[in-house]
């Protein structure tokens, strides 16, 4: 079992925080944290999540300290891994960032399309902020992003910080068990040959037990596989598996017709789930993680994060997936940019398996929506209009000029308070 000093979490308030702090129950046997350090810019929340988790913590008879602080230096002082999970603006510009391009007849979702590009705006300040915190006060920790949109803002760190930074999603955890549950077999029995950026990734093969059974994985995609959004004829002419997010380019129509006949956003949804989940939070003879945190879209989060810090601190070299820089991982993607893709992961950090030229099926979506990506970067850093006005241009789901300038109008005054790079 190994012991781990200090773990801060930046927007230790996110009613998330139960949900990584189980991982470390589930996972005692293996690692011992001896603090975890939340903090959060809301007191209020602060004091209802850390409340529960310390609750979860003494009930599962742990000797993890739960410590809360709303002064970020203080929770990062010395920490061995920092992990960012930050909303800038919270749900009320989530929903912002959906409303707006939907009125245009434009995807409106927080990690794609125009409200993807403003949320990476509002965060990239913040987290650049929070990267000098980190390169000043725990220089050698592992900073592992799960921010949202965690590719842009792993790239942002690469590129502009000296941190150890390593994103993380939960859709490859999510896609594997998928799998490990349809041919019966326990999670490592399965590899998946995922290529890609984050939520904007395919599988190319499909390994259960060293077999290829992405002939078998075809055969149940055409007699329907329940919460897989694509058409089997899409991915027979893909030749690969899209991955849940890809839904949002491939049929933009009908995603924007479902949000429109849904009434409400996932923003507006999620605000009523949270709500619950925090008056619930709030009950002192409340111990566990409430089921109904499952409500989220963020299942599985914990394991991710348990297994690649357990990995980085065990000096495993098990293969996991994960948005790191891209070398030559995938040949047709920059070099600088930020891909996700199998990584052997160690105490030396991660190194991307080369996996060779993307399919050319999905060859030219892949590296349009990377070069949205590096024009969002790059505006978000410097606040440069004209970046600002290529990172819109570029993104696949908006492509016209025209489009592209009423929404950056549009957008960036709605966001203004949190755009100190553009105003
Ligand atoms: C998935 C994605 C995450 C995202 C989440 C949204 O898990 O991989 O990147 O944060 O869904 O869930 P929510 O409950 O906020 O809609």
């Amino acid at each position: 079992m190994v012991v781990i000093g200090k773990v801060a979490v930046i927007g230790g308030g996110s009613t998330y925080t139960p949900e990584l702090v189980d991982g470390f129950i589930v996972h005692r046997d293996e690692v011992q944290v001896k603090e975890v350090a939340l903090h959060d810019i809301d007191p209020q929340r602060l004091e209802v999540v850390g409340g529960l988790v310390e609750r979860m913590v003494r009930h599962a008879e742990l000797p993890t300290r739960i410590t809360r602080t709303t002064d970020r230096a203080a929770a990062l002082d010395g920490a061995a891994f920092v992990i960012s999970q930050i909303r800038v603006g919270g749900m009320a510009a989530r929903i912002r960032d959906e409303h707006i391009p939907l009125a245009y007849g434009v995807v409106g979702q927080e990690t794609t399309g125009p409200g993807g590009t403003l949320k990476a705006w509002r965060t990239i300040p913040v987290v650049l902020e929070i990267a000098r915190d980190v390169e000043r006060l725990a220089p050698d920790a592992w900073f592992i992003n799960f921010t949202n949109p965690s590719g842009i803002i792993t790239e942002t760190l690469l590129k502009h910080t000296s941190l150890k930074a390593v994103g993380l999603c939960n859709n490859p955890i999510n896609f594997t068990r998928l799998v490990a549950g349809l041919f019966g077999v326990p999670d490592e029995a399965v590899f998946l040959e995922w290529v890609g950026l984050n939520h904007v990734n395919w599988i190319r093969r499909v390994y259960v037990e060293g077999r290829d059974v992405s002939a078998d994985l075809m055969a149940k995609v055409r007699e329907g596989l329940p919460f897989y959004p694509f058409d089997a004829d899409l991915v027979e002419a893909l030749g690969v598996f899209p991955t849940w997010y890809l839904q949002y380019y491939y049929y933009p129509d009908r995603k924007v017709a479902e949000m429109r006949a849904a009434g409400k956003t996932r923003g507006e949804v999620v605000t009523e789930v949270e709500r619950d989940l925090l008056r619930k939070y709030a009950d002192p003879s409340l111990v566990v993680k409430p089921p109904e945190l499952s409500q989220r879209g963020g299942a599985l989060y914990s394991e991710a994060a348990v297994r690649l810090i357990l990995s980085l601190v065990l000096d495993r070299r098990d293969v996991q997936v994960v948005d790191t820089r891209n070398g030559g991982a995938i040949p047709d993607l920059p070099a600088d940019g930020v891909v996700e893709v199998p990584c052997v992961v160690g105490a030396h950090g991660v190194t991307p398996l080369r996996m060779g030229p993307l399919p050319e099926t999905v060859r030219p979506l892949c590296q349009t929506v990377k070069a949205w990506e590096a024009w969002t970067v790059e505006a978000g850093v410097t606040g440069s209009h004209r970046a600002a006005l290529m990172a819109m241009v570029t993104n696949p789901l908006v492509r016209s000029v025209d489009l592209a300038r009423v929404l950056l109008e549009e957008m960036l005054e709605a966001n203004r308070e949190y755009l100190p790079q553009f105003f």
